[in-house]
């Protein structure tokens, strides 16, 4: 029912960690992150300031030179000359803040609608909550909207941090809470959600746009281990770029499943890396119609659900994937004007007429290093993976990107960050105005990011490349003195695995147990009685080794994979020349006499003989093609 945290932080938080081996290998792991042990610890961490140049809390600064003005018209031996010079000097330093002087200040700020105030909720009650720095921003923070631009905000940061800092010491709960989440593929962050909220209890409706036997297993798989009290996890197939799809899927959440959602996370992404204006293409049209103009169609499909049930006091909190990624970079296609697009929406929040339905948190979510390059910085890092085909371009550089004071993050951890937009307080403040939640850890605010990225990994390369070039020197060396023989007895071997067939001859009865059989004697003639004999059993799963290996493990071992090719027909034994003349004894893949060897048959036939086996339903498409 709540959070459960010992099942969501058992490899959390961890840190980059890059080694250049002797031999010039670039090791790439994630290691546990000094003094940053604990959640706990890696709230307090969020809430210090970073070491690049933050901004001032311009709040803080306003407020100082208020109090420095009025103490100036209060002193009585200043001249109106000396006032009005102490007055321009005063609002050229308000200018160059860029925001509004002490007259605008005096003001109230202006609230939209007749809500609620967001100062009037409470803070949870946190033992020991986040300190925050008075002057400097942390690297998690929040800010609000006053007059047209957003502005950090202190009240709401600290009630952020303090959630979060609830949800690592003792959990939070989303029971009864339903959610949809798009865009929840392995190793996305959307996945790493979807383990929370179902560790919170929640009903959480997942799509895929990958529907398959496979994908279904993951995400049981996933519900198994992190599913709690009352949880439940329905997987849809789904394809965010499709109209029809959004309409479709709203429409089964609301009528048959009969849920109205709490939470929606439209994370569904495509990336648009190396297209730049004058290479937009199909795909780029396609990855923002998905990445904005049917998350605005997602919205609208809820809005008018709720609006016709009238639903208007069980307001849905929508979280939006923000990105600091403006065309920072460039050569991303259309993808920064997705993300930026999407910031309409805050306006919009006020200016139309679905508020009272969608409260909504912008999530600007910093580099996410997780199995490929991260999306604020995309073009760059594939760039660099290019070539080298060995890692995680993003993780290579990460480590040495966070002496430089920003904070790169896992996915476990910014979905931490992101369940904590999700607490019942914040949606509660979602439902008054929308909120902004900087979730950059300091990235947007180093100059020459591209340079220093650039530098970083030009520098590991070359420690790299001169590693290597060492370590083959040393070889040559060592052959020449000791000879190519005991060269060979320092090489590792890699034995790869072979299928061993097992064909026990079955046990057969004794003669004795045949004796009742004699009182049939005189009574039959032998010559004309038909007799069955053999051991053979053909199912769904195949034999009945195979069947036996998939009901019990739920996976063939490499005989199993060997033996099912065979019988379906994908493999044969071959014994002779093939088509080049050399001569082969061993399995060929049937269709094109290409040897095939034992330890390749999972991966080449596994989707074809998982979708050919096992109990099916039989529809009568299947009958036509058979
Ligand atoms: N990672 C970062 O550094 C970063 C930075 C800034 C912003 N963001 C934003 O945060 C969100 C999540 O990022 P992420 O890194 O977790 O993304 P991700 O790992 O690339 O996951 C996106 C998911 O979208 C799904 N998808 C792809 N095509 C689809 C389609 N046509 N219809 C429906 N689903 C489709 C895929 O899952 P299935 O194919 O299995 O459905 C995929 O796993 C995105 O909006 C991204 O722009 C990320």
């Amino acid at each position: 029912m709540f959070l459960s945290l010992t099942n969501y932080a058992v490899t959390f938080p961890t840190a980059p960690n890059v080694e250049i081996s002797k031999n010039g290998d670039i090791i790439v792991t994630e290691v546990v992150r000094e003094g940053v042990r604990k959640l706990e610890a890696y709230v307090e961490e969020m809430s210090s300031t970073n070491a690049v140049s933050a901004p001032m809390n311009v709040d803080k600064v306003h407020a100082s030179v208020l109090k420095l003005w009025n103490v100036v018209q209060s002193q009585p031996g200043i001249s109106e000359e000396q006032v009005s010079r102490i007055k321009d000097l005063y609002d050229s330093v308000i200018n160059s803040l860029n925001t509004k002087g002490p007259e605008t200040k005096l003001k109230a700020a202006p609230q939209p609608r007749t809500r609620r105030a967001s100062s009037q909720f409470l803070r949870p009650q946190v033992p020991g909550g986040a300190s925050i720095s008075e002057d400097r921003i942390p690297l998690l923070h929040l800010k609000r909207k006053v007059g047209t631009s957003w502005e950090y905000s202190n009240n709401l940061t600290g009630v952020y941090l303090d959630i979060l800092n609830e949800i690592a010491t003792s959990g939070t709960s989303f029971k009864d809470k339903n959610a949809l989440l798009t865009g929840v593929g392995k190793g996305s962050i959307g996945v790493e959600i979807l383990k929370g909220l179902l560790s919170g209890g929640a009903h959480v409706v997942i799509t895929t746009s990958r529907y398959s036997r496979a994908t279904v297993e993951y995400y049981q798989a996933i519900f198994q281990r992190n599913g709690s009290k009352g949880s439940a996890l329905t997987v849809v197939p789904f394809n965010q770029a499709s109209k029809q799809d959004v309409e479709a899927l709203i429409d089964y959440i609301y009528t048959s499943l009969g849920m109205d959602l709490d939470y929606i996370l439209p994370f569904a992404a495509l990336p648009e890396n190396g297209r730049e204006i004058d290479g937009l293409d199909d795909k780029s049209e396609l990855a923002h119609r998905m990445m904005l103009v049917n998350i605005l169609r997602l919205m609208g499909a809820v809005k008018n659900k709720k609006a016709s049930r009238n639903f208007v006091t069980r307001p849905t909190q929508v979280i939006l994937p923000l990105s600091p990624n403006h065309g920072l970079f460039g050569n991303d296609g259309l993808y920064s004007e997705s993300k930026i697009s999407l910031e309409t929406l805050f306006n919009r929040w006020s200016a139309e007429s679905w508020g009272e339905y969608l409260g909504l948190a912008g999530a600007v979510i910093g580099c996410v290093l997780i199995k490929r390059a991260c999306y604020c910085a995309s073009d760059l890092f594939r760039r660099w993976t290019r070539g080298t085909g060995l890692m995680n371009a993003a993780s290579l550089v990460s480590q040495e990107l966070e002496s430089y004071g920003v904070r790169t993050f896992s996915a476990k951890e910014m979905a931490f960050n992101i369940l904590g937009l999700m607490h019942p307080l914040l949606f509660s403040i979602t439902q008054v105005e929308p909120i902004w939640a900087d979730l950059n850890g300091g990235m947007d605010r180093l100059p020459d990011l591209a340079d220093i990225t650039s530098r970083i990994r030009s520098d590991i390369m070359k420690k790299s490349d001169s590693r290597r070039a060492i370590a083959r020197d040393n070889a040559s060396d060592f052959k020449i003195i000791n000879g190519v023989e005991a060269e060979r007895v320092l090489q590792t071997v890699h034995v790869t695995p072979r299928a061993n067939f097992k064909f026990d001859f079955p046990t057969l009865p004794p003669a004795e147990s045949l004796q009742d059989l004699s009182k049939l004697r005189n009574l039959v003639d032998l010559d004309k009685v038909i007799v069955n004999t053999g051991f053979a059993e053909v199912g769904p799963w195949g034999s009945s080794r195979t069947r036996w290996e998939m009901e019990v493990r739920g996976d063939f071992t490499l005989e199993g994979w060997v033996e099912m090719a065979w019988i379906m027909g994908y493999i044969k034994h071959f014994d002779g020349r093939l088509k080049n003349g050399s001569l082969y004894v061993g399995w060929v893949e049937s269709k094109s006499g290409e040897p095939v060897d034992e330890k390749d048959v999972k991966n080449k036939f596994e989707k074809d003989i998982l979708a050919h086996a096992g109990v099916r339903l039989i529809g009568k498409k299947l009958i036509a093609s058979s």
